[in-house]
């Protein structure tokens, strides 16, 4: 397969979640055009198989090898940590998860080297994160929790509802008291709800998302390639999604501050 700079950015999550990696690729480079796939008729991944979640993912990132892409960024939290090597193998192309540039955000800023992680319960279940910023700092104290409602309260726009502050209270409140300084939002959806996130955790814990590490990674990845698009016009970007597209059109737009439209795609089941 043959890769052109003029080729786009494939990237993937279960659902919206990875539109805020997606925000951010624009704000890098803002030439950049993406393809992107939302799985949400298989949304959430989080309580799945590492095996099956991997099934899905090289499914997608062979669906967006079709729509001419130069490389591929896994943003989903749950599908790295479910095989992010097993990705790499078997693509040609570059391919990027969201794992070891969040850790890398985290480690730069925490000053009491107590740094808790959240995610799904796959993602935490992995242990990645954990081992990752292990390896990096093994002084570290690391306080990990699943937070499998929260994908849930994203996708279906309960942010704002009391019943979010009771979930997000029971989840955060042990991490507070664990005197964290730094929390990693190890989910891409989490970034679409930092703002109940921050204000259960209180406004002296740093929330750290991956999404601008990934950016600045994948921004590195193709200068050092020599895939960064030289074209100066305004990219048109493509958005594919498994279920019903109106919620992930609602939200979608609300977050990249522009109407967005996509297309439904059957996969395999
Ligand atoms: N946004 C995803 C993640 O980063 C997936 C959430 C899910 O589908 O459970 O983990």
């Amino acid at each position: 397969m043959t890769v052109y700079a003029h080729n786009a950015i494939g990237v993937l999550d279960s659902g919206v979640g990875g539109l805020t990696v997606v925000q951010e690729i624009c704000r890098q480079m803002p030439h950049e055009r993406v393809v992107y796939f939302g799985d949400t008729a298989r949304m959430p991944y989080g309580p799945r198989s590492y095996e099956e979640v991997r099934r899905f993912a090289l499914e997608i990132i062979r669906f967006l090898q079709t729509q001419e892409i130069k490389m591929v960024v896994v943003a989903c939290n749950s599908a790295t940590a479910a095989g992010i090597e097993y990705y790499q193998e078997s693509c040609s192309i570059p391919v990027l998860g969201v794992i070891e540039p969040g850790v890398r955000a985290a480690l730069a800023y925490t000053k009491n080297k107590r740094v808790g992680v959240i995610g799904t319960t796959g993602t935490i279940g992995s242990g990645a994160y954990q081992k990752a910023l292990a390896r990096e700092q093994p002084a570290l104290q690391i306080i990990g929790r699943a937070c499998p409602l929260f994908v849930l309260l994203v996708e279906n726009d309960l942010i704002d509802t009391p019943e979010a502050k009771i979930i997000a209270r029971s989840y955060l409140d042990p991490l507070k008291a664990a005197g964290i300084d730094t929390l990693i939002l190890g989910c891409t959806h989490y970034p679409l709800m930092s703002g109940l996130i921050q204000e259960t955790v209180g406004a002296g814990v740093k929330l750290v998302s991956s999404a601008e590490e990934t950016a600045s990674e994948v921004k590195a990845i193709l200068a050092k390639n020599g895939l960064l698009n030289p074209s100066r016009s305004a990219p048109r970007h493509s958005f594919f999604v498994s279920g019903k597209p109106a919620s992930f059109e609602r939200i979608g737009s609300k977050l990249l501050q522009q109407e967005i439209r996509a297309y439904q795609v059957i996969l395999e089941r």
